[in-house]
């Protein structure tokens, strides 16, 4: 390895670093900031720090053999997909460090790999609370629809990391935008439509659910945006783009239904989750400033019910309590655009 990767006095200034291409000194100065938004969405991650052991699940075990036995299989069937996206997306974000030249940006995707690495142990905690970990983490050999689920968002990790283009680079952010964006939402709301039955799983989700929309996924719609803005990016790169988005979608459709119709339970339908999605995806593709492209519908009583966990006012914990002055950072602007 070149010394100059980690020391290069002749290398730019700070405020030239771009996300594609360059030569960085090797610094790490969070007062010179070429964009702002990395370092509030640094400082809003740090801000919103949680770890599993705050999270009350001495009741789990006692509460999940309480649920119907379709709600059991969602639960175990969700958490099997789930923890699948954070280990995905702890490998993947190491692989997209690499991509990256300002130094800045490098530094709040270490942040956020830390963050990903602490929702694969809150997992691990709460399905051993369950009493069910073994079961759930081994659900992919059994199940083709779960296999399939991790397959295919594993293949879209993979089709452009390799990088080499700032073409490849801008699609392989896409990919992180599909994940923290999209590959979660059915998830989370089928835990909320568990919701108070499983206190423990409703309350973790909630936390995770924050780092994933209120920080994740506004610093990889900025990383788009703005390699956008930085490189002159070839029109088949944005139909690229445009058609991640719409196989994200069918991906998300296609285990969301698939657990409703194997495991039906109260509270959706096969149109509200179309509609839940389509809605999600538009709103995705606004967020990195392409045009919606999806049937969009009025809000649908899933997003409410996501939306309404993201409130940072209606946490129980004593832990989030005495961190209120705290959450009032995360309220910052996370976009510079
Ligand atoms: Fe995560
Ligand atoms: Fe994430």
């Amino acid at each position: 390895m070149n010394s100059k990767n980690y020391y290069n006095p002749k290398g730019e200034d700070i405020l030239d670093e771009k996300i594609y291409g360059g030569s960085p000194t090797g610094f790490v100065d969070f007062n010179r900031s070429k964009y702002q938004w990395d370092s509030n969405i640094y400082d809003s991650m740090n801000a919103n720090t949680w770890f599993p052991s705050e999270v009350n699940t001495s009741t789990e075990k006692k509460n999940f053999n309480q649920l119907t036995d379709n709600e059991q299989a969602i639960y175990k069937m969700t958490f099997a997909q789930l923890s699948f996206n954070d280990s995905a997306q702890e490998e993947y974000l190491s692989d997209f460090r690499r991509l990256t030249n300002n130094r800045l940006v490098k530094s709040v995707l270490s942040l956020q790999i830390m963050q990903e690495v602490n929702h694969s142990k809150s997992y691990a905690v709460l399905l051993d609370a369950c009493g069910n970990s073994d079961e759930v983490f081994n659900l992919y050999k059994y199940d083709d629809a779960l296999n399939t689920k991790n397959q295919k968002i594993a293949d879209q990790f993979a089709s452009y990391i390799d990088g080499g283009s700032v073409d490849k680079m801008l699609l392989s952010a896409m990919a992180s935008v599909n994940l923290e964006g999209i590959y979660f939402l059915l998830g989370f709301s089928y835990i909320y439509l568990l919701g108070d039955k499983v206190p423990g799983a409703r309350d973790m989700i909630k936390f995770i659910a924050r780092d994933e929309l209120n920080t994740h996924l506004p610093l990889f719609s900025n990383i788009f945006k703005t390699i956008q803005k930085e490189n002159k990016i070839q029109t088949n790169t944005i139909d690229s783009a445009y058609k991640m988005i719409d196989d994200a979608v069918k991906i998300e459709l296609e285990y969301g239904k698939y657990l409703l119709h194997r495991y039906p339970i109260m509270g959706t339908t096969e149109e509200l989750m179309e509609q839940t999605v389509y809605n999600y995806a538009n709103d995705r593709l606004k967020k990195i400033g392409l045009d919606p492209i999806f049937t969009e519908a009025p809000t649908t009583y899933l997003q409410k019910l996501v939306t309404k966990h993201l409130e940072m006012n209606d946490v129980k914990s004593n832990f989030f309590e005495s961190n209120v002055s705290n959450y009032a950072k995360s309220s910052i602007n996370l976009d510079d655009f």
